[in-house]
């Protein structure tokens, strides 16, 4: 078996162990209770006048729930979900496929949307408006245009960089939800669902403990919960609770704030070798070797939120709390921190 077999499978098991705990409905949904009631709301209201959805548009960091807001919506509208990405859609033509497969009041799913290129963006404004595709068969002289009539449908568009999108798309969609982190009591919830589901023993301390390690994240608490079970299973008697959890999550050093190692080297880097900042974020990634695109959609978001970072014209800045957490004293010219 090679390495490559080997990562497929787990990447397999992977999604099967999210799709097992992926909520089917926005009962099981717990959170983002705005954005829920206004989706709710489009629902029904589209409903009472037999239309179509509007298009609507879901930004925030991975792991928050927008793949399966998607699932969730079509499953409220009662209509099927057609699933594709940005980088997916790499010419006009595959576009033009998915969408001539897509019927009256079906979802059109596409998750990063943001790394759609900007040509089939083009082809994207006239069939969200008025449901039609222009689009140029052959080329040189005999070049011609043809117009594709479409299904009314809803495109629901998924980024964790909903600043990469150009106005014109963003302006067309009728509803536009930024995903938050989660509070600790709703990811203690979620544990608690996703525990009952794979028949886990979990005390409300054990489940407010991984909570408050999940950095604000369902997708990253349900993956802390599969290494605390496996660890209650091996050191205890199987139950997790909150001391259990403490132990289980300190040996994969996440700390109790939630930050992982490379969230570590990212305050280090700042505060070491760009002396508190601030400091450009491509210098950033270069020091911590990471890909500057996953600092700013992943680690970046959670440490500006939990007070460690600060996000400045003139690049990154350490704020005290990160001096405390990683044990150095503040930098000399304090004044520049803010
Ligand atoms: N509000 C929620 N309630 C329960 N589970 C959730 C919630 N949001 C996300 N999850 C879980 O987190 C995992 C990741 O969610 P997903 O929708 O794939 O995130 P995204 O598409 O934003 O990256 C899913 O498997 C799902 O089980
Ligand atoms: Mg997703």
């Amino acid at each position: 078996m090679d390495d490559s077999f080997q990562d497929k499978t787990s990447q397999m098991q992977d999604v099967n162990y999210e799709q097992s705990l992926r909520p089917p409905a926005f009962s099981e949904f717990h959170g983002q209770d705005k954005i829920k009631e206004r989706i709710m709301l489009m629902v029904e209201a589209a409903q009472q006048r037999d239309d179509v959805l509007e298009h609507v548009l879901l930004s925030g960091p991975p792991g928050l729930g927008k793949t399966t807001l998607a699932n969730i919506i079509a499953g409220a509208a009662g209509t099927q979900l057609h699933t594709t990405s940005g980088p997916q859609i790499e010419k006009a033509g595959d576009l033009a496929g998915v969408l001539t497969n897509v019927q009256k009041g079906d979802i059109l799913f596409i998750d990063e949307i943001h790394r759609l290129h900007p040509a089939i963006e083009e082809y994207l404004y006239p069939a969200m408006e008025d449901f039609r595709l222009d689009i140029i068969i052959d080329s040189g002289p005999s070049a011609r245009s043809v117009q594709l009539n479409l299904p009314k449908f809803t495109l629901v568009g998924a980024t964790t960089r909903a600043g990469m999108l150009t106005s014109p798309l963003r302006s067309r969609f009728g509803l536009v939800n930024r995903l938050d982190y989660y509070s600790k009591d709703e990811l203690a919830v979620i544990l608690e669902r996703s525990a009952g589901l794979l028949e886990i023993e979990i005390t409300p301390d054990g489940a407010v403990e991984v909570a408050s390690r999940s950095r604000g994240t369902p997708r990253i608490a349900n993956n802390l919960l599969r290494w605390v079970r496996d660890y209650a299973q091996v050191k205890a008697d199987g139950t997790i609770t909150g001391e259990i959890a403490n132990k289980a999550l300190a040996m994969i050093e996440i700390d109790e704030d939630g930050l992982d190692e490379m969230d570590k080297r990212i305050l280090e880097a700042v505060i070491y070798k760009f002396n508190g900042g601030p400091v450009g974020l491509s210098s950033v990634a270069v020091a911590v070797g990471e890909d500057a695109s996953t600092l700013e959609e992943v680690h970046e978001p959670f440490l500006i939120m939990q007070g460690f970072l600060k996000r400045t014209p003139r690049g990154r800045v350490a704020m005290p709390a990160a001096y405390t957490k990683i044990g150095a004293t503040p930098s000399a010219n304090p004044e520049e921190l803010f």
